[in-house]
């Protein structure tokens, strides 16, 4: 099976190419915002999973009508492409779909994002599931990124280890799963059957109690200080409980967990 994977040098992307069976591709094969149907036809994968996108919120906030063009009308192009072929499609969103209130939210719950991220998420997903193709929401994921970029986790990690303090919003929470179990768990839904909404999510964690395991798996638990959200004024409003559950994990990823992040810590810093 050629699982084509858009966005493969992004964080996930990264951790999805991976898989043997998996070609990735990339900005420079081409670019979303522009016409892209050549390089499908001479790639001809038999399934997608597209996890490209304008993925910064402050990106989206401040280029909305490039946000719409990437997240949203390139993911109806590409479902379209995908359709008309019968090839299968998993379009990767987000947690922040949700406005944060009413947590924990499954698959049936309504979706009010806060931002323009969210949003235009929001709308490449409308699309693509009008097309009958997968749409997997995925919760902030943590964990040391494979490529040059740094990810959330990285610079705690770097801010940890040269000693510098940190302050973390104790009242945010997000149902945190590490990098490679998404990966997981998208390859098993695009090799499987299934169409509609799921959610990939793991257990629930503020900003603090991830910053607090991992300074204490560290050896440094003094440097991680309790923050909170208005302290820090935001351009957007900020969702605070995205804690999300699946109603649908038996179904389309039997046998799938996401680990919990405190699992996973001692082997990301090379102590396992
Ligand atoms: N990070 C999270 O915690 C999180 C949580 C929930 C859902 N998600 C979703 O998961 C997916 C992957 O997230 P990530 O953290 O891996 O993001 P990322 O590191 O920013 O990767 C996104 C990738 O998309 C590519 N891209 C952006 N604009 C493009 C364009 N116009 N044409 C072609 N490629 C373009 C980027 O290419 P370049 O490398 O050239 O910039 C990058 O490789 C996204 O769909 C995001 O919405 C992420």
């Amino acid at each position: 099976m050629k699982i084509l994977v858009t966005g493969s040098a992004g964080k996930l992307g990264l951790y999805l190419t991976r898989s043997a069976e998996v070609l990735g591709c990339g900005r420079k094969d081409f670019d979303l915002a522009h016409d892209f149907s050549s390089y499908l036809e001479r790639v001809a994968p038999d399934a997608v999973i597209h996890t490209a996108a304008l993925s910064a919120i402050s990106d989206c906030l401040s280029q909305p009508d490039l946000a719409d063009r990437v997240n949203h009308l390139a993911s109806a192009r590409l479902g379209g492409w995908c359709r008309d072929r019968g090839v299968r499609m998993v379009y990767v969103s987000t947690d922040m779909v949700f406005d944060g209130e009413r947590a924990p939210y499954d698959e049936e719950s309504e979706a009010e994002p806060l931002s323009e991220y969210g949003r235009s998420k929001l709308r490449g997903e409308q699309a693509v599931l009008e097309q009958g193709h997968l749409v997997a929401r995925v919760a902030l994921m943590v964990g040391p990124a494979l490529g040059e970029r740094q990810s959330y986790y990285d610079q705690l990690v770097s801010h940890l280890r040269a000693g510098q303090s940190v302050s973390l919003f104790r009242d945010e929470w997000r149902g945190m799963l590490s990098y490679e179990d998404a990966a997981l768990g998208l390859l098993q839904l695009v090799r499987g059957q299934g169409s509609g909404l799921v959610h990939l999510a793991g257990p629930r964690l503020s900003r603090l109690e991830l910053g607090q395991h991992l300074a204490s798996a560290l050896g440094c638990p003094e440097l991680v200080r309790a923050g909170q959200r208005s302290d820090y004024p935001s351009p957007e409003p900020r969702p605070r409980d995205l804690t999300m559950v699946s109603r649908r994990l038996a179904e389309l990823l039997p046998g799938w967990r996401a680990r919990s992040v405190e699992e996973q810590m001692k082997s990301w810093l090379g102590e396992a």
